[in-house]
């Protein structure tokens, strides 16, 4: 079964807590966004392999570590995941970056799939995934499908707010995945809104209603 691990680091937790404020405006909204997913990708690629490399410092030879070269991949669900696509990609430039579109049907909230396209080497890449909201599970269960059926078998899970019924069901569906999420909330609301969440993360990035 993957795990939870929610990070509660001070300065994600702070940037969490004006996230979340509805007097938040959307600029600073989305610049908190995009730092809080740089925060977060700093603590999810903890498990990165080094290789000792040498340079020459401008006293003599350092023998030091770089990255081994593990090749990754960001994966936002369309449209709010691509809020926090760009504050991962400071700290990891060299990810290739797929996409998962994903709409919620309003009335059964169930999500539909309507665009796919990810790297060519989907085998040899360990894929992060990444949506603000893990609400009732529904889009984050279906985009690690679609990255599964098309041959990835190394897939974590990055959100800011879960609710355990979306926990639940990724563990459910996905038991090897392991989530990663700054807050883990209380439930969903009978609208399918995370209480007491941030509201419509889409809509706070893009100032739309
Ligand atoms: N999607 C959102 O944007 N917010 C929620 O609270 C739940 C799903």
């Amino acid at each position: 079964m993957g795990n939870v691990h929610v990070f509660d680091h001070p300065l994600i937790q702070h940037k969490l807590t004006y996230i979340r404020d509805v007097s938040t405006g959307t600029k600073e909204f989305r610049e908190l966004v995009d730092e809080v997913a740089t925060l977060m990708a700093f603590e999810i690629t903890r498990h990165l392999q080094l290789q000792e490399v040498t340079v020459e410092t401008p006293v003599g030879p350092s023998k030091s570590h770089a990255l081994a070269g593990k090749k990754l991949g960001v994966v936002p669900i369309l449209r709010a995941g691509i809020g926090m696509s760009d504050g991962i990609l400071k700290l990891i430039p060299a990810a290739k970056v797929g996409h998962v579109g994903m709409y919620r049907d309003p009335e059964t909230l169930k999500p539909v799939e309507y665009y796919v396209k990810l790297p060519s080497d989907v085998e040899e890449r360990e894929f992060i995934v990444v949506d603000p909201m893990l609400a009732t599970g529904g889009s984050a269960v279906d985009a690690i499908s679609s990255l599964k059926q098309r041959g990835a078998t190394n897939i974590k899970l990055m959100c800011l707010i879960g609710a355990p019924e979306g926990v639940e069901e990724v563990h459910k569906q996905h038991p090897e995945v392991d989530i990663y999420l700054a807050a883990l909330d209380e439930k969903l609301d009978d609208k399918g809104y995370i209480v007491p969440g941030l509201g419509d993360a889409g809509d706070r990035l893009f100032g739309t209603k």
